[in-house]
């Protein structure tokens, strides 16, 4: 028999304690552990009753083989949030939309919920921070006051449910958000990872057997986890997160889970006086602005699901007065940018050692691919050497260890984008499949690190470069 009492609930991962301690053993974080009633033991305990009959229902098994089906989707009518969920919505599905407070989550699930009532399809936005006169004011200045989408401003998770089975059956349930729900079968308070967890199973079952589908909305803490929901991700069939610098209008939707449709992939919107707006060029937006006769500055042709983007990776390297350095990064990985320049001192001759190095890719957009090692590596070597690279130039290609420049995955589409900007030539690995034309533009093949440090410090003032080429020989 399982000792009663009072538990401690990890509000991070969800772990269960029996005993208050500073530090969770199961994700490592401090002071998350907090006292929750005893969680209701699970009926039955999954155990088959020795020499005795399960008391559950008997169900026919399926076989594997058989009419296979599409899942059919509903498609909300936002371009870029279709592109997301890999098509549309899929009925008795079930999504979680993460996000820092202010970023337009609200705005962007009411602007989705407006579009698809206009279609006919009965919409609930279920609102748990804020009133119905609120939320009705925010559409009237987005001018989506006369869709038919119906409102509640609830929190408690028998009351919506119930209230959900009255009337025409739903096609798209939005709560708003899953921290401020609670469900009187859970014995903790709301906003606990208990609470959370308790209220997303019977909304999540709710979807599942009335075929609604489903949107959460969750907070996210300052370190980017969705507060408490972390154990909701694993429960719903999608999480996307809703992202964007605070100095920028423009906002990022990027898919993180997907049962239905590929991950990586980003919606771009931009934030105006009416709502969101979707961008259907992000290059041109990132590319926006940028000053090309600056040195460290470096357009690296990425790929963002199955979306080409250009963006400008920017780099300052400095004189260092601190004895260790300073490495900054925004937008790109630190251990990536170590592993850079590092294989930049070795195989490059560069010496990096007594300068900061400061990474930023422009327009608040997050790279996670290799293939912008190259265009990092450029921008480095710029901004150390000061020669400025060509304005018209794009660059993409994963740096080895060795130094070796290796191919990347879809240069075609890479070139063809940069080929529609305008953008004249293109740095890239000499290895990789055949690219054709390479659709215009002037290709720069290279095969080692080596040969970028040595071309572009061909380019530089002389003053620096000579400077540069004694710390080198050094
Ligand atoms: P909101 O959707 O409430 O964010 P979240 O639900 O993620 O917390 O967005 C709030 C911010 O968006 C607020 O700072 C104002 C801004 N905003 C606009 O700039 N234009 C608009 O049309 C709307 C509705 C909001
Ligand atoms: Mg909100």
């Amino acid at each position: 028999m399982a000792k009663r009492g009072p538990t401690y609930v990890c509000q991070a991962c969800g772990a269960v304690y029996h005993r208050w301690q500073g530090k969770c053993d199961s994700c490592g974080t401090w002071s998350s552990l907090s006292e929750e009633a005893q969680a209701a033991p699970v009926p039955g305990g999954g155990r088959v009753p020795s020499g005795g009959r399960a008391r559950g229902r008997i169900f026919a098994l399926e076989s594997l083989k058989g009419e296979t089906q599409d899942a059919p989707r509903i498609v909300s009518g936002i371009g870029e949030l279709d592109r997301v969920t890999g098509g549309g919505f899929v009925p008795g599905s079930v999504l979680l939309i993460g996000g820092d407070p202010g970023i337009g989550k609200s705005t962007l699930l009411m602007q989705a919920c407006a579009a698809m009532a206009m279609t006919g399809r009965r919409v609930v936005y279920v609102s748990g921070e804020e009133s119905t006169s609120q939320v009705r004011l925010r559409a009237q200045r987005m001018g989506l006051a006369e869709a038919p989408v119906d409102l509640a401003a609830e929190t408690n998770i028998e009351d919506i449910i119930a209230t959900l089975g009255q009337g025409e059956r739903p096609a798209l349930v939005v709560i708003d958000s899953i921290q401020t729900m609670w469900s009187s079968e859970v014995e903790s308070a709301p906003g606990t990872v208990t609470q959370v967890r308790g209220s997303a199973q019977a909304l999540i079952r709710y979807a599942k057997t009335s075929g609604a589908c489903l949107i959460l909305v969750g907070h996210v803490t300052k370190d980017g986890q969705i507060a408490g929901p972390r154990v909701v991700e694993h429960m719903v069939d999608a999480v996307l997160s809703f992202e964007g610098e605070g100095t920028h209008s423009f906002r990022i939707l990027r898919g993180q889970k997907n049962r239905f449709g590929a991950t990586d992939e980003i919606g771009v919107f931009e934030m105006t006086g009416a709502g969101l707006s979707e961008v259907g060029n992000p290059s041109a937006l990132f590319l926006a602005g940028r000053d090309q006769d600056a040195p460290g500055a470096a357009v690296l042709a990425s790929i963002e699901g199955t979306r080409p983007v250009l963006v400008e990776i920017q780099a300052l390297v400095a004189p260092s007065a601190l004895g260790t350095p300073r490495r900054a990064v925004v937008g790109w990985e630190n251990s990536r940018l170590a592993m850079v320049l590092a294989v930049l001192e070795t195989h490059g001759g560069l010496k990096l050692g007594q300068h900061d190095v400061y990474l930023n890719v422009a327009g608040g957009l997050r790279v996670g691919e290799p293939a912008a090692d190259l265009a990092v590596a450029a921008a480095l070597v710029s901004s150390l050497t000061g020669a400025i690279l060509p304005s018209g130039a794009v660059h993409f290609g994963e740096i080895a260890l060795s130094g070796a420049i290796r191919p990347v995955s879809v240069a075609a589409a890479r070139l063809r984008e940069a080929a529609k900007l305008g953008f004249e030539s293109a740095v890239l690995p000499a290895a990789g499949a055949d690219i054709g034309d390479g659709n215009g533009l002037r290709l720069r093949r290279l095969s080692h690190v080596g040969e970028l440090v040595a071309e572009i410090a061909a380019s530089a003032p002389r003053a620096r470069s000579s400077q540069r080429a004694q710390q080198a020989d050094r």
